[in-house]
């Protein structure tokens, strides 16, 4: 199948020095984004969702330490890219993130349409009132109503200034939007509509979306293919039905035993005992062989490489061709439970 890339990334790794010493929170991540597909990360909080979006965008503190042996956007290599180019070409215009929080994002003293203004003026040559045009149908676009544009952010639900900050994500028509958690701190009546007016743009915008959540449910609706996130790396990356058809990593297997099937309402719920790694200093073992039911004795002496079991279907664990038993083992609670 050939497809248009848009985004590639080839082992980034991102580590945060501290005074307890280095945090290696993206460890050696690989993926790409096709053109007009939503590509899911899911996983735990601390897993280093933020960190590896953020380290993209160059919106990481200094401390943050950035690696990769590509990088590339529309087979643009961004690498090379001073930061002043990137911040003029790149930032907002061709790749836009939806922050972590967004809606406490807006600055409290300016107007929400004035600050879509000056974002779109930011980038464009072109007139306030054309600006202000564009911001009535970007308002119609994330449904919010034109005349709200004069409003402060305080006059504005949590709801309503998540839309705007996706508003604002629309503004330069750029080819790839990540959204960081855009449903998180919202009540579920909120998330529900937020969802399905993302699943609306898509169908009107031609833009690729990188959609970050730890909520699996979220990722297993919206998505065309998922990343798995686990300490730092990617464990296993699928398109949507693959993963949940036929996952194969043991993190993967527990996550999706965490989330109630569709088909199988009412099923007991499975979660995985233990909690994530602390990401401090170098380690040489798999990152989930603590919490894992399925640890043999090469899992604590080297990191599984990445595999690849199908054209976009990958996994890092050792015992990935065992998948089909141990998919039937993790159905079962006891094994989850005999593994701390
Ligand atoms: N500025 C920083 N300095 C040091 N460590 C950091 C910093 N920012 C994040 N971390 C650590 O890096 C790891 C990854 O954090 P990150 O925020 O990327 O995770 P996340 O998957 O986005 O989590 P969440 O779901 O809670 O948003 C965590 O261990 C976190 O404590
Ligand atoms: S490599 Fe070993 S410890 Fe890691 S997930 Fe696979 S079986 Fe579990
Ligand atoms: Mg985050």
């Amino acid at each position: 199948m050939s497809r248009n890339r848009v985004l590639r990334v080839k082992n980034l790794s991102v580590r945060y020095q501290t005074q307890k010493g280095p945090v290696h929170a993206v460890n050696d991540v690989t993926f790409d984004v096709f053109e007009n597909e939503v590509f899911g990360i899911a996983g735990e909080s601390g897993c280093g969702k933020s960190t590896l979006i953020r380290s993209l965008m160059r919106l990481l503190p200094d401390s943050a330490l950035v690696t990769a042996s590509e990088i590339t956007l529309s087979g643009q290599n961004l690498q090379s890219m001073p930061d002043k180019n990137f911040r003029e070409e790149i930032l907002w215009s061709k790749m836009s993130l939806v922050p972590q929080s967004a809606m406490n994002s807006l600055n409290p003293v300016y107007r929400v349409g004035h600050q879509v203004v000056e974002a779109i003026q930011a980038h464009r040559a072109i007139s306030k009132a054309a600006a202000r045009n564009r911001v009535a149908e970007l308002f119609d676009v994330v449904g919010l109503q034109a005349d709200l544009m004069d409003n402060y952010p305080h006059e504005f639900s949590g709801g309503m200034r998540q839309r705007a900050m996706i508003a604002m994500s629309l503004a330069l028509d750029p080819g790839l939007i990540v959204m960081d958690e855009p449903t998180t701190g919202l009540d579920v009546l909120v998330q529900e509509r937020i969802l399905r007016r993302i699943r609306e743009i898509r169908s009107q915008i031609s833009s690729s979306i990188i959609l970050i959540t730890h909520d699996i449910a979220v990722i297993a609706e919206m998505s065309d293919r998922i990343g798995v996130m686990y300490g730092g790396s990617l464990m296993e990356q699928a398109p949507a039905i693959d993963l949940f058809e036929s996952p194969c990593h043991p993190y993967t297997l527990g996550l999706k035993n965490a989330f109630p099937s569709i088909r199988n309402k009412g099923q007991e719920l499975i979660s995985i005992p233990g909690s994530p790694p602390t990401l401090i200093g170098e380690s040489s073992e798999c990152s989930f062989l603590e919490r894992c039911p399925f640890k043999a004795e090469e899992c604590s002496k080297e990191f599984p490489a990445i595999e690849k079991l199908a054209e976009f279907h990958e996994v890092r664990c050792f015992r990935h061709k065992e998948a089909p038993k141990l998919r039937e083992l993790a159905s079962n609670k006891a094994t989850w439970l005999s593994s701390n």
